[in-house]
């Protein structure tokens, strides 16, 4: 589909939206939920910037008369949530009969998920899945056109689509695509299942984007991938992740870049290097560790050693004092003891995370691990988990009050919800800072003095 398909079919959907304005005597209302990372956090501003393209009125109340669930299957509790909401929007259809519901994102490219979905779910109007998000103005105008349920599910991409309007939750920052997919294969993992095989965008293509974004005001961008080390794979240009920076840094307007998620098994010296020369790279890298157990690791299919990972957050930390490492970690893998867990505390204490997200493993159907033996029952899973926890809050604790008393700049993200004389504002290193201040410093940069940690955030004042 072509730049001006896009536009004649936002054209369409658009005079599909003037007939339910004048049948409602009101602009139409949309809204779009999403679960799940960052990646799928973009995917929804672009789906955002089509239904506004196409005249809805953008809402959080999903008894809108457009609702879409941009839906994530990392975790069987996503698939569960999106369920229920489901059916609470469903009650909402009943007394709105001319309401429309769609469902996209990774959760989609499921098979047993649109099986059960067009069985239990019928009042679903429009489903679409992760290859084909591009051709959103297509299915929009189609489902408004006519009473009809649309189900459109690619097994593989065909192309990476640039140029759909996007509608940013900041105007200050903002989520880069640099690459989709996974060829990783961890055996736990159902992204290289339904995000397909790893592709990279064109330099050019993203340098555009942000050299776009800056002139429109954006002054800190993300860099989105699964695994952005291995960027510049398959392109015809010799290209790799820390040379792509590189140029990025040139561009005018853009202080701030950050990026997510860095596989620890290809993480070069020259990424370290790279950022550590940087005037604008954030100090902060995200090296999900999974497990500090060698066996478990290698049962994980991670490709790396507890060795070979503290090894690397060691060097990490020497050649990049101030920077944050967090990472994520997985209790409850198939085979795993308590001596696992044991390691994985260790890795914890030696490491001395930032911040770590902590998930229960959870069995998708699929992938290698589910079909392996010793499948780790419900309460063992929990009672480590709780130890895990316990141990990376502790760290997590003492690390941020490593910057108490520090002057640091802040990025102002917004006005503080629960106290309104207060502002939110974001370090380099990810930490966030409430400070007194005026509502118009948010989206620019400031120095704020770290007054005093509060276990995970700062009290502070601008200087
Ligand atoms: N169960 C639990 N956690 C998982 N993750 C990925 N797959 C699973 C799973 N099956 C976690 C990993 C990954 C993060 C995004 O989600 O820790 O880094
Ligand atoms: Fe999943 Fe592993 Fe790919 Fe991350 S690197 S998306 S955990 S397969």
């Amino acid at each position: 589909m072509t730049g001006s398909s896009t536009e004649k079919n936002i054209e369409r959907a658009r005079e599909q939206v003037r007939i339910l304005t004048d049948k409602l005597g009101r602009v139409p209302t949309a809204c779009v939920v999403t679960f799940g990372c960052q990646m799928n956090a973009r995917d929804s501003e672009k789906l955002t910037g089509i239904l506004i393209q196409a005249g809805f009125l953008l809402v959080e109340e999903e008894s809108a008369d457009f609702v879409i669930y941009n839906t994530c299957t990392v975790r069987d509790n996503a698939n569960q949530r999106v369920y229920g909401r489901l059916g609470v929007c469903g009650g909402f259809k009943k007394k709105n009969p001319h309401m429309k519901i769609a469902l996209c994102g990774c959760m989609m490219q499921e098979p047993s998920v649109i099986e059960k979905i067009k069985t239990s779910y019928r009042f679903v109007d429009l489903i679409f899945g992760t290859h084909n998000l591009y051709r959103f103005p297509e299915y929009l105008a189609d489902v408004l056109e006519q009473d009809r349920q649309i189900i459109d599910i690619w097994k593989e991409p065909d192309k990476i689509e640039e140029d759909l309007p996007v509608s940013r939750k900041y105007p200050f920052k903002s989520g880069v695509n640099i690459m989709f997919g996974c060829n990783n294969f961890c055996t736990y993992c159902i992204v290289p299942y339904v995000r397909g095989r790893e592709r990279s965008r064109e330099p050019k293509d993203i340098i555009r984007e942000i050299e776009n974004l800056a002139s429109q005001g954006v002054i800190e961008v993300m860099l989105l991938g699964q695994n952005v080390n291995s960027y510049g794979k398959g392109l015809e240009e010799d290209i790799s992740f820390p040379a792509l920076l590189r140029e990025i840094e040139k561009i005018g307007g853009i202080k701030r870049i950050r990026f997510m998620t860095s596989h620890p098994k290809d993480l070069s010296d020259e990424l370290i290097e790279t950022i550590r020369d940087s005037k604008k790279i954030c100090r902060h890298i995200h090296l999900p560790l999974q497990s500090g157990s060698s066996r478990i690791l290698k049962a994980m299919n991670r490709c790396y050693d507890k060795e070979k990972y503290l090894a690397l957050a060691a060097k990490i930390r020497a050649r990049i004092p101030d920077v944050s490492i967090t990472t994520d970690i997985i209790v409850g893998f198939p085979g795993e003891t308590p001596e696992d867990v044991d390691e994985t505390i260790d890795v914890i204490r030696m490491v001395e995370y930032d911040n770590a997200f902590t998930f229960i493993y959870s069995k998708r159907t699929g992938t290698p691990a589910a079909s392996m033996p010793d499948q780790v029952d419900d309460k063992q899973a929990h009672e480590q988990f709780d130890r895990v926890l316990a141990e990376v809050q502790k760290y997590a604790k003492k690390q941020s009050s490593r910057f108490e008393g520090r002057i640091m700049e802040a990025l102002v993200e917004e006005v503080n919800e629960n106290d309104p004389s207060l502002l939110t504002g974001r370090l380099s290193n990810n930490v966030i800072v409430h400070f007194p201040g005026d509502h118009s410093l948010v989206g620019s940069l400031i120095n704020v003095k770290l007054n005093e940690c509060r276990g995970f955030y700062y009290l502070g004042e601008q200087v």
